[in-house]
């Protein structure tokens, strides 16, 4: 006998706009018919249109139920998504979905509620947060934000929402418990112990009733199709589009470069004309939300000759420059009079931007941070070929002038000029906050994953002896000072205040308030499962 059907994800809302919104889920059968019910009685009916995920795969590194994989191994994913409309702003009402498999047996969701963007003047509660990648922390931290703050009004995620994008079970189902949408939903199953006491978290049951924005990170980013043997092979063998373009000339430049094409299917997001998904603006109640695609490669900054790292590459590849790296390269272009930032500068410029009471702007990769990712500076690596007197290849090094750094020297300017009031990231997996001279605040507030520790004291960045440019090892590298949390911050062996939280036991996440115009960070130690969430920071945007 065929086992029932089931959804592969609850349903999750995404794209308001002042009248709808919409609803999608995830099903492992295309099906004869995918609906919404909602309203009173859930009595109104809307169909859902359905695609299929084009590039979802299994692989060895896979850790599903019940299954093993030697090598990729496309995985069939349909996504179903109807738009709920006639909708009033303020006037939150019920749903749930149900799937019909192809043999008529059905499938239904538990009841949520729904509800359209909201207008301005409401007060709404935001999560920021960022770079889950199936931590051991994140179920707990998500569990945290429903039980101190209850049901969220939106969720903004700063990127880096799992480790390896086409690997469906990252996205849905790992066995262990952690992907993302079981975190997102309440449905996640992971256990942490300490000190023999073992504790299940379930993650919060957050996105079925609020709409999420999100940024590209570097995970989000895969690499060249298919030309290596495992899923993470294929995420690190990323290359420029413009060497792809030299390499494989008259094939696909997005099977042969880099590709976000299954962020690209899961999410419904709203749209820039220029940057489509990509890079986009939304009005939220009385925020402008700008969302950048401001990302690179992340290689490791071990010199030894073995690696393909962002300093250098990897000797037994010196003759081969289709195997290069090309170190740590961008992925969209945000340099002064590239499409993004002259979409950027537009943007600003608009009613909608302006008006705004609060305006916002959110990408992964860190202006300012104590974590090791900011280093080296976010510019176009430059190559430097060294050879021999038979001009054969010695090295291939990379160099990035930090007085190039696109995000100080093109965007920050842009930001502050248009009374930007928060810069919101994620990336170096910490939690630390800034204020410029001119009065904008940034926030990391990627605690959520496991931690990459921070440049301070004793604990240097790993940076290359004997490069040219200027490789900051200690604090932030764009000169500002870390702000000392407000509330109570954790203390030193020498009882002083530390300006951050790198911690593998203690998780962050904050809140934005638009009704107070508080920024609110909230602290857990998984170490004392029955303790209570601190709040240890706050902030106003005015
Ligand atoms: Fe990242």
């Amino acid at each position: 006998m065929k086992s029932a059907p089931q959804l592969l994800t609850d349903p999750f809302l995404q794209l308001p706009t002042a009248t709808s919104v919409r609803v999608v889920w995830f099903t492992e059968f295309s099906g004869n018919k995918h609906i919404v019910n909602y309203g009173e009685k859930l009595s109104q009916t809307i169909r859902a249109s359905t695609t299929k995920l084009s590039r979802t795969r299994e692989d060895q590194q896979s850790r599903v139920a019940n299954r093993t994989y030697k090598q990729p191994f496309k995985r069939d994913i349909w996504r179903h998504e109807a738009e709920v409309t006639g909708l009033t702003s303020g006037v939150r009402i019920p749903y749930r979905v149900m799937s019909v498999r192809e043999d008529g047996e059905n499938i239904s969701s538990d009841v949520f509620t729904l509800a359209p963007s909201p207008k301005t003047g409401t007060s709404l509660k935001i999560l920021l947060t960022s770079d889950h990648q199936l931590k051991p922390m994140t179920a707990a931290n998500l569990q945290k934000v429903v039980e101190t703050v209850g049901q969220v009004d939106g969720v903004w995620f700063a990127g880096d929402l799992i480790n390896v994008s086409d690997r469906a079970s990252e996205w849905f189902d790992d066995h262990r418990g952690g992907a993302l949408f079981p975190g997102l939903q309440g449905r996640a199953k992971y256990e942490m112990e300490h000190n023999g006491v073992k504790t299940i978290y379930t993650g919060g049951q957050i996105i079925q009733h609020a709409p999420m924005f999100t940024a590209i990170g570097n995970h989000e980013v895969m690499g060249r199709l298919a030309r290596k043997t495992s899923l993470n092979d294929e995420f690190d063998d990323t290359i420029p589009r413009a060497v792809a373009q030299k390499l494989y000339s008259g094939k696909s430049l997005i099977d042969n470069s880099f590709n976000t094409d299954t962020y690209e299917e899961i999410f419904t997001l709203p749209k820039s004309q220029e940057g489509g998904k990509k890079y986009y603006a939304v009005s939220f109640g009385d925020v402008r939300l700008v969302v950048l695609y401001i990302t690179n490669m992340w290689r490791t900054p071990n010199l030894d000759p073995k690696y393909t790292g962002r300093y250098r590459e990897a000797e037994k590849d010196l003759n081969n420059p289709e195997n290069w790296g090309y170190g740590q390269i961008i992925y969209e272009p945000i340099t002064k009079g590239s499409k993004q930032y002259n979409w950027l500068e537009a943007e600003l410029n608009s009613p909608e931007f302006k008006q705004a009471k609060y305006k916002v702007v959110m990408f992964h990769h860190p202006p300012h941070t104590l974590g090791d990712n900011i280093v080296p500076a976010y510019t176009d690596p430059v190559q430097i070929i060294e050879r021999d007197e038979d001009r054969k290849i010695k090295a291939v090094r990379y160099e990035y002038p930090k007085d190039k750094d696109y995000i100080i020297r093109d965007v920050v300017p842009l930001l502050e000029a248009a009374n930007v009031q928060l810069v919101f990231y994620g990336h170096s997996h910490l939690w630390n906050r800034f204020i410029n001279p001119n009065g904008v605040h940034f926030l990391e507030t990627s605690n959520v994953g496991n931690t990459y520790g921070a440049a301070w004291g004793n604990r240097k960045r790993d940076v290359p002896l004997g490069y040219k440019e200027d490789y900051v090892t200690l604090g932030d590298p764009n000169g500002l000072e870390p702000v000392i949390p407000t509330i109570d911050p954790l203390l030193s062996e020498d009882g002083q205040p530390i300006p951050y939280i790198a911690s593998n036991d203690i998780t962050v996440f904050s809140i934005f308030d638009t009704g107070t115009g508080l920024v609110s960070s909230y602290r857990f130690d998984t170490r004392k499962p029955d303790s209570e969430v601190v709040k240890f920071d706050e902030f106003e945007l005015k």
